[in-house]
């Protein structure tokens, strides 16, 4: 199991009895549903962060129909065939995502951190024998050089802390969506659409070396109402678009939809 680090004094973390502890007497449960929050109230910038109920609610609605499987398969394909090492899903969300790495890296060495105590709650029903933690990515609960590889989906990059945490010759592999995503999507709910694809490397610095950069295209047919509101509710679009254009994405049912997606793979290395 990776080892925590206790996020008011950075001693290990110990779990007896349901409870994580370190040496100070700092005391963390963990919830009945199987993920421990770790995040203190003075480092929480408003009551409830990260996404809301009703986001998760949608993401896992929409990402149990297996539109997105595709994405996973390109993911999965840029994994070891083997657990070699502690892991951790970043921004893990609802945990889709996590529960399929953890069929190949393992269960046990994996963590899912996520800021959004409905996010990690939901997550933590899928597989009891991986860390769920409620933290911020900004101030991972983990030590120093102690990660194998990092994944992070769709979820800021918070560079200096995956730098501390990966180790040397360790992983960051990381997905973002590509400038043709959803497009008939956006076009519904924006007059002038913005074209940006991702690209890790704005974020990364030379602590970080690319050794791979795929692009993922496939498309699929939303088939419900629904199915397209969910699709939206999980989405920065939730945040950003018209109430009035939201309400009228039903219009495209049964019509194509494509997705497109980059994924990339860097190595830590340490010369700084
Ligand atoms: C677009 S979702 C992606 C979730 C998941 N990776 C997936 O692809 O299904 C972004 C996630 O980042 C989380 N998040 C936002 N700010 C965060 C932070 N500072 N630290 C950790 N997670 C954060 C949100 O709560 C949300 O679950
Ligand atoms: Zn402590």
């Amino acid at each position: 199991m990776p080892t925590l680090k206790c996020p008011s004094c950075d001693h290990t973390l110990t779990l007896t009895d349901n409870t994580w502890q370190c040496e100070q007497g700092h005391r963390f449960d963990r919830a009945r549903r199987g993920y421990t929050n770790l995040l203190l109230a003075q480092h929480r910038r408003s009551r409830s962060p990260g996404d809301d109920k009703a986001m998760v609610q949608a993401r896992t609605a929409f990402l149990e129909l297996g539109r997105y499987q595709p994405l996973a398969d390109a993911l999965l394909a840029q994994l070891p065939a083997q657990p070699d090492g502690d892991w951790l899903d970043l921004g893990c969300g609802e945990g889709w995502y996590t529960e399929r790495f953890a069929h190949v890296l393992g269960a046990g060495n994996g963590v899912g951190v996520d800021i959004s105590k409905f996010a990690v709650d939901a997550a933590a029903k899928r597989n009891k024998q991986l860390t769920w933690l409620v933290a911020s990515g900004a101030r991972l609960p983990l030590f120093e050089q102690s990660m194998q590889r990092v994944l992070v989906l769709f979820t800021r990059l918070f560079t200096d802390d995956i730098a501390r945490v990966l180790k040397s010759g360790g992983e960051l592999l990381v997905a973002g969506t590509g400038e043709n995503h959803l497009m008939p999507l956006r076009e519904a709910l924006y007059e002038d659409v913005r074209q940006s694809g991702f690209d890790a490397g704005k974020f990364l610095d030379d602590r970080f070396s690319l050794i791979d950069s795929e692009e993922v295209q496939f498309e699929w047919t939303p088939d419900s109402e629904q199915e397209l509101q969910n699709l939206l509710t999980m989405t920065p679009h939730h945040w950003r678009a018209k109430p009035s254009a939201k309400a009228d994405i039903g219009k495209l049912t049964g019509q194509t939809m494509p997705a497109h997606f980059i994924i990339q793979r860097w190595e830590r290395v340490i010369n700084s």
